[in-house]
């Protein structure tokens, strides 16, 4: 596939694992955070040198065509609206959770106020990030299930094999509420069960 522009906001545990492996898959991808001398910018800097592109949130979303969400769910609605014709018509990735406000996780109903243009796909949420540095058990690959526009397939199933899993489509965009059932699941056993955070899901057919 072509190289395609990704800004990956947030520079933690998860878009620092996305955006290094989507480095290394050859695509250009620009970090945007709040703060670029903050801790994480910098233990990232630190890392990549050259390879880190680290701006500000809104400077990262210009230039990209693919805007992955990996900041704290709490941060959502703030930098959707002060971004949302920069975003419009994009395709937006919420990776981001938020946990223990009462509603859903996702913020699908956020993009489609602020910026309903946005191509939106829910990914990359529903396990813990040491599954996307490792996809690996052994020779199974796990599976990554999400939900977006049929239209964007091709790319969304790319970008997720750059990570090292196999995609599989769940529907449209208001499939989310599907995506994050497994994201009960995944706490239900890594958490509740205590059976550890290297746990992901294989869909089997015959
Ligand atoms: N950890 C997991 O296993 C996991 C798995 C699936 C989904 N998620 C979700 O993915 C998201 C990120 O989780 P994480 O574990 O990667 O968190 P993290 O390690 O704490 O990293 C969060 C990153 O977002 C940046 N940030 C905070 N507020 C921001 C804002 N307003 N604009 C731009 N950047 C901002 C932080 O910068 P500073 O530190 O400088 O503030 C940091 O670089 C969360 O929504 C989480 O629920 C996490």
């Amino acid at each position: 596939m072509a190289q395609v522009r990704i800004a990956v906001l947030g520079a933690g545990n998860i878009g620092g694992t996305l955006g290094r492996k989507w480095i290394d898959a050859g695509h250009q991808v620009v970090f945007g955070v709040s703060d670029p001398n903050g801790a994480k910018a910098q233990a990232l800097k630190a890392d990549l040198g050259e390879k880190a592109d680290i701006r500000d949130a809104a400077t990262a979303i210009q230039g990209a065509e693919v805007v992955v969400f990996a900041i704290p769910g709490t941060a959502i609605e703030a930098t959707v609206s002060a971004n949302a014709a920069a975003l419009d018509g994009k395709l937006v990735i919420d990776a981001a959770n938020k946990m223990g406000s009462g509603g859903p996780a996702d913020s699908y109903a956020v993009f489609q106020q602020h910026t309903p243009n946005a191509r939106y796909v829910r990914a990359f949420n529903a396990l813990g990030w040491e599954n996307f540095a490792d996809p690996q058990f052994g020779d199974i690959q796990a599976d990554l299930f999400y939900a977006g526009p049929e239209a964007d397939r091709a790319t969304t199933d790319e970008l997720i094999a750059n990570i090292g899993l196999r995609p599989v489509w769940l529907g449209g965009s208001d499939q989310v509420g599907l995506v994050d059932s497994l994201l009960s699941l995944w706490f239900a056993l890594a958490v509740g069960q205590h059976k550890g955070r290297h746990l992901a899901f294989k869909m089997l057919t015959r």
